[in-house]
């Protein structure tokens, strides 16, 4: 005996399969809200293939589940189904429109990852650092800064290093993900839309310290950005500073705020030891401050504070540290250790 299902019948499952799904779609927030036009960009192609897949999910949940519940075995029944064969219209109808549908996903695409790399003619250019254990940022005034501020609306292109091993730089609301390559530097172009601070994460494990390699990114008002800027040049422009005052310059520059608490630098890291209280731990390994301070940053696994771990502390700050800049760095923090 023969089931014809009726068109309604299937109409409905495949309505039905659809709001489950759709349901599924919107109630998870599967992707932070975009912060940037390039991410609005891919948010639309996220969105275009997820309709695509619930249309096709829905087109063959139908048949699926009409069948299951139609041509279901009776008890006892040993016979073989009745013989079928192909039909040549549905195969062509169910391989042709996959095959648009799929193919619309594919050109949306290019034309958003070809739209995405254009930094117009006049980008504000950014250079990240990634180190162990830390993301850095370099502005055209020649000045590095832990903390990437961007303005908005305006095209920014980030070039990418990294000085010892492979990361992965990502603002999750920016939806970018970029490679950090020793010896190849790499791009991304981001437009941010959105005044506010987000998080920048290493996404690609580098090391003890990778999952604590995270930063900032505070996109601000182009007159926000402007004040800190002019006034961070200001600063830069100043005679260099020597000793203390310009350690706080490689203490920023080299990312030690990423892991550290010190005061006098206004970081708050809890990866590494405290230094506010680099007194109290020379103490412990029974060294003057000096030459405790310069060991712990030139070969860190020589003493480890109680309660921390060997090899976090990247052991290349010897080699990435020229031997003045050591100084002024070794200077400050004994100068401003409580
Ligand atoms: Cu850098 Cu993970």
């Amino acid at each position: 005996m023969r089931h014809r299902a009726s068109f309604l019948q299937l109409a409905l499952i495949a309505v039905g399969s659809a709001v489950v799904l759709i349901v599924v779609a919107y109630a998870v927030p599967w992707l932070p809200y975009p912060a940037s036009r390039e991410a609005g960009r891919i948010n639309f192609v996220f969105w275009y293939a997820e309709w695509v897949s619930i249309f096709i999910f829905a087109i063959v949940a139908a048949p699926l589940v009409y069948s299951l519940w139609a041509f279901r075995v009776k008890e006892n029944d040993l016979s073989d189904g009745p013989p079928t064969h192909g039909h040549t219209g549905l195969e062509i109808l169910w391989t042709a429109i996959p095959f648009l549908l799929v193919t619309s996903i594919a050109i949306a695409s290019a034309i958003v990852l070809a739209k995405n790399g254009r930094a117009g003619t006049d980008p504000l250019r950014i250079t990240v650092t990634g180190q162990q254990f830390a993301w850095t940022f370099t502005y055209p005034n020649g000045q590095t800064y832990p903390v990437l501020r961007m303005p908005v609306d305006r095209h920014v292109k980030l070039t990418l290093t990294s000085k010892d091993v492979l990361h992965s730089f990502w603002i999750p609301e920016l939806y970018q993900k970029q490679d950090a390559v020793p010896g190849l530097p790499t791009h991304l172009v981001v437009s941010p839309t959105r005044t506010g601070v987000y998080p920048v994460v290493c996404v690609e494990l580098c090391g003890l310290g990778h999952s604590i390699m995270r930063s900032q990114a505070i996109v601000m008002s182009q007159n926000d950005y402007d004040a800190w800027y002019s006034g961070a040049t200001k600063a830069a422009s100043k005679p260099a500073p020597g000793g203390a005052a310009g350690g706080l310059a490689v203490f920023n520059g080299n990312g030690c705020g990423a892991c550290h608490t010190f005061s006098a630098a206004h970081s708050t890291g809890k990866v590494g030891p405290d230094l506010d209280k680099l007194k109290q731990e020379a103490a412990g390994a029974h060294q003057p401050l000096d030459a405790f301070i310069r060991q712990s940053i030139v070969d860190p696994n020589a003493y480890i504070a109680p309660g921390y771990q060997k090899g976090v502390m990247p052991p290349t700050f010897a080699q990435t540290i020229p031997g003045p800049k050591l100084d002024q760095l070794v200077q400050y923090l004994a100068s401003n250790a409580k």
